[in-house]
């Protein structure tokens, strides 16, 4: 295992044991709060909280202080997924049933109601105004709200472009920033404000997220189209049939011949279409170069999301963060 990928690990059961005991998922109807610890219980990387955590530590900060919010990310995060999976009609999620799956929308609607209520809760009720100064802490609630705005705002654009005839890269780019890149962006921001850094290195953290953000999003609609589905642990494909406008499609259908783009427009968004149906579509859209270009891209993103970090002194955690971006672009789920 490498040194992020330790670093990874431990800092997930650390925050695993802060949702389990301190921020505690249990109580009645015991149907609520088990259908809210589903998706929490399946696994995930974890990496928003890590983002929360690493970022207090590069200025200075302690752990300790951060790991509310990153606690409180990461079930931000899992609210999302399961509102997310109910727009995008999926069935899987790290590998288990998705919640609506298991037990119907309205359960899974309260569930990531219930997520979104405790965010604000192990925010408030777990910092100690002891150590961090309260008006830090009114600054990562009013961020979080922010980027939830955002987030909703992007989860929508996302839903319209199911629809629209042409969606541009830049579209596209506003979109992924709002519904993805918001939450690293303030994972990064509420590491270094919880930590006591200045605005300035608040600053420089929120691009470092932001950028690492895009990029994160951009590869996971390449991997969507291309992993392998064992590993990925949600479904290859559903994005096609979905209609999803990615970089990739975008790419595709603006250098596509006019029969290709009638091929590919038939299988976009078409509930009915066989997994051969979007093989052959996926084969496609790789043939006009648009997988490579959304990796080329990633990469570019991924330089930034380091010159973001090139004004903070050298250091171990600035190196890992660096690592983590390198990751985003490598992983392969
Ligand atoms: C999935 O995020 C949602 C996107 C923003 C694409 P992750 O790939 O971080 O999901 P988990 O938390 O590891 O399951
Ligand atoms: C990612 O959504 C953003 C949010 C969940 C808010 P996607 O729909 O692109 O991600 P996956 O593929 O379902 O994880
Ligand atoms: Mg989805
Ligand atoms: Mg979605």
């Amino acid at each position: 295992m490498s040194r992020l990928s330790s670093q990874i690990a431990e800092s997930a059961e650390k925050v695993n044991r802060f949702i389990e005991k301190v921020v505690d998922l249990e109580g009645e109807p015991e149907l609520l709060y088990r259908a809210a610890r589903h998706i929490i219980d399946a696994g995930g990387k974890r990496l928003r909280p890590f983002l929360v955590l690493k970022s207090c530590r590069l200025v200075g900060g302690r752990e300790e202080d951060a790991m509310p919010t990153a606690a409180a990310l990461e079930l931000l995060h899992t609210f999302t997924l399961l509102h997310d999976d109910i727009m995008d009609q999926d069935e899987k999620r790290r590998g288990v049933p998705t919640v609506h799956n298991q037990w119907g929308v309205p359960i899974a609607i309260v569930a990531g109601d219930l997520l979104f209520a405790k965010v604000y809760e192990a925010i408030t009720k777990f910092t100690d105004p002891k150590h961090v100064a309260p008006e830090r802490i009114l600054q990562v609630l009013k961020e979080i709200s922010e980027a939830t705005t955002n987030i909703c705002e992007g989860q929508t654009r996302d839903m319209m472009f199911e629809s629209k005839e042409t969606v541009s890269e830049n579209e596209y780019f506003r979109m992924i920033q709002a519904k993805t890149a918001a939450l690293f962006k303030v994972s990064a921001r509420c590491g270094g404000i919880l930590g006591g850094a200045k605005k300035s290195q608040v600053d420089r953290l929120g691009e470092f997220g932001r950028y690492a953000g895009i990029a994160f999003q951009v590869i996971d609609d390449v991997l969507g189209l291309i992993a392998d589905e064992k590993v990925l642990k949600k479904p290859v494909g559903s994005d096609i049939r979905e209609g999803k406008r990615t970089l990739i499609v975008v790419h595709a259908l603006e250098n596509a011949s006019k029969n290709q783009r009638k091929t590919i427009l038939e299988t976009l968004g078409n509930q009915a279409a066989s997994p051969e149906q979007i093989r052959e579509t996926v084969e496609m859209i790789n043939s006009l170069g648009a997988i490579d270009h959304a990796k080329e891209v990633a990469e570019k993103y991924i330089v930034r999301a380091r010159e973001a970090l090139a004004g903070f002194p050298a250091s171990e955690d600035r190196e890992d963060l660096i690592s983590l971006s390198d990751l985003i672009f490598a992983r392969q789920h």
